[in-house]
């Protein structure tokens, strides 16, 4: 262990820690791995349950005597630039994936003059092994709606949707019972405490779908179309929800605001590390002892900490074997990147990145061809279809990784056969294509991210694609030892080819 770990509560202060019991289904456990390895179909591999808790926190009273809403308030007496300075200047971050600046995002937004403009939270968190959104909604809404309130104040917003996974019911209720307490304090609605500063805040509940959470798709959501990304430019801060200004921020990156309002930016950039400042909360889950959530300040942990001293270590003191360290669309790492310390630059040093902040770990009895595999059948089913590259890139290496480790189909033997040459190179050549076209041409972050663990799978697990080839192969010559139709098969797809 590095000895410098810092747990640091800040966002999860009210919250009560999520356990593996508490947490149940939602997290990936080996269990679930299991499932995707005998590959239930796609739309089956939901890593995301119910959370079979109750809310711990005694709403609005609650939250108020703790000191909540006093950022708000802070916040009505200074200009609303200076609000938006005062984030620029926390060097926030923000936490649904892409680490955007969000001052930069709200000085764009309030730049926007004449007219409506709105402010979105994106509660979508559609990414399996991700749960800190939820946990946040269910049990500290306040917290997110403090923070939205404070964001529209600066950038100039009148009203705002929460955005929510339709599979979210509790977390939902809670917040719609966030809502009407928030306002009947007049905490939200019109003149809020007592200021000329109005904003309305609606839920919404998503139809559910990975791909609802990319902000585009979100907003074309929001309008009651079709949930399809959109080409940017122009940006959401500039034509965004019914081509308005628009401004769109993670729960978990709205859940700090509030904090910084009330401690001052130096305050948050005295937590974690250059260029990665304040804590970060890490959904732990997979072959870990205690899955859960963390919340560490940036930089002071390495992965090895992570998984060792907070995840517990291994489940039955098996061996580690790969790490996807920030949720299904970064890189895996493996052992030999254990004292990678867990911020944005570190991460990225690595090969891999921060992301979500889901930690999915993966012992010495996974297979890797397997989960990746696993990983695709979701990423095909949850492609919108709009752009060709991702609707059938992912698709293709599905069925091509269905190939190296799925049931052995004649049919589907002969023509494996019928390539010849080296018999990984071919097909794990053609991944390696697919994965850089899909990288470069897709159009939104669903696609290009997703090569992301096939590709470094086949970096750094290449042999094991390499074995399951080979067994797959011996495979086939033992059935065409014994089963003559097959040789028939294999005679026609070679004159097929020939009269080609
Ligand atoms: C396929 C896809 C799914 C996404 N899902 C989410 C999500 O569930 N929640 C989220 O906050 N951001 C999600 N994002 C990122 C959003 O597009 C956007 O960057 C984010 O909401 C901005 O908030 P932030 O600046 O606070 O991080 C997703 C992006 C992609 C490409
Ligand atoms: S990359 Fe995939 S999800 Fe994104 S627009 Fe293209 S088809 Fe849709």
């Amino acid at each position: 262990m590095s000895g410098q770990v810092r747990e640091t509560r800040i966002l999860l202060r009210r919250c009560a820690p999520v356990t593996r019991e508490q947490a149940g289904e939602r997290l990936v456990t080996s269990k679930n791995i299991k499932r995707w390895r005998s590959r239930f179909p796609s739309r089956d591999i939901r890593l995301h349950e119910w959370i079979p808790y109750e809310p711990a926190d005694g709403g609005i009273d609650a939250y108020i005597e703790s000191g909540g809403y006093s950022a708000l308030r802070k916040a009505l007496g200074m200009r609303p630039g200076d609000v938006v300075e005062a984030i620029a200047e926390s060097q926030l971050l923000g936490r649904g994936g892409a680490g955007f600046q969000t001052g930069v995002k709200w000085r764009l937004a309030a730049a926007q003059t004449g007219g409506e403009k709105f402010f979105v939270c994106n509660a979508e968190e559609g990414e399996p092994g991700t749960f800190k959104d939820k946990v946040l909604l269910e049990q500290d809404p306040h917290q997110v709606l403090e923070g939205m309130a404070i964001g529209a104040y600066a950038t100039g917003c009148s009203e705002g949707f929460i955005f929510i996974k339709g599979e979210y019911g509790a977390a939902a209720q809670r917040v719609m019972q966030a809502v009407r307490e928030a306002e009947s304090k007049g905490l939200l609605g019109v003149g809020i405490g007592g200021s000329a500063f109005s904003f309305r805040v609606r839920v919404v509940r998503s139809v559910g779908g990975y791909v609802c959470g990319e902000e585009t798709a979100l907003l074309r959501a929001l309008e009651g179309r079709r949930a399809v990304p959109q080409a940017k430019p122009p940006f959401p801060t500039i034509a965004g929800l019914n081509r308005r200004p628009t401004v769109i921020n993670n729960v978990e990156t709205l859940a700090y605001v509030p904090h910084i309002i009330d401690k001052g930016p130096a305050w948050f950039r005295g937590l974690g590390v250059e260029g990665s400042y304040g804590t970060k909360l890490f959904c732990i889950s997979g072959n870990v002892a205690n899955a859960g959530l963390y919340e560490i300040e940036l930089g002071s942990c390495t992965l090895g900490d992570l998984i060792f001293h907070f995840g517990g270590g291994i489940e039955g003191g098996k061996a580690l074997k790969a790490v996807l360290p920030g949720g299904v669309s970064t890189s895996f790492l493996t052992a030999q990147d254990l004292d990678v310390r867990m911020d944005y630059d570190s991460l990225h040093r690595a090969g891999s990145s921060l992301g979500t902040g889901a930690v999915l770990v993966f012992d010495q009895t996974v297979s890797i061809p397997d989960v990746v595999k696993g990983l695709f059948d979701f990423f095909a089913s949850e492609s919108c279809g709009h752009c060709t590259p991702c609707r059938i890139g992912t698709r293709i290496a599905r069925d091509l990784l269905a190939r190296i480790t799925g049931p052995v189909g004649i049919d589907e033997l002969a023509n494996f056969r019928s390539r010849g040459g080296p018999r990984a190179a071919g097909l794990l050549d053609k991944l390696e294509a697919l994965g850089a076209t899909l990288k470069a041409a897709a159009k939104c972050g669903l696609g290009q991210a997703a090569p992301c663990p096939l590709l470094s799978s086949l970096e750094r697990f290449r042999e094991e694609y390499t074995m399951l080839i080979e067994r797959r192969q011996a495979e086939y010559d033992r059935i065409v030892d014994h089963w003559p139709g097959a040789e028939a098969r294999k005679a026609k797809v070679r004159a097929r080819r020939q009269d080609s």
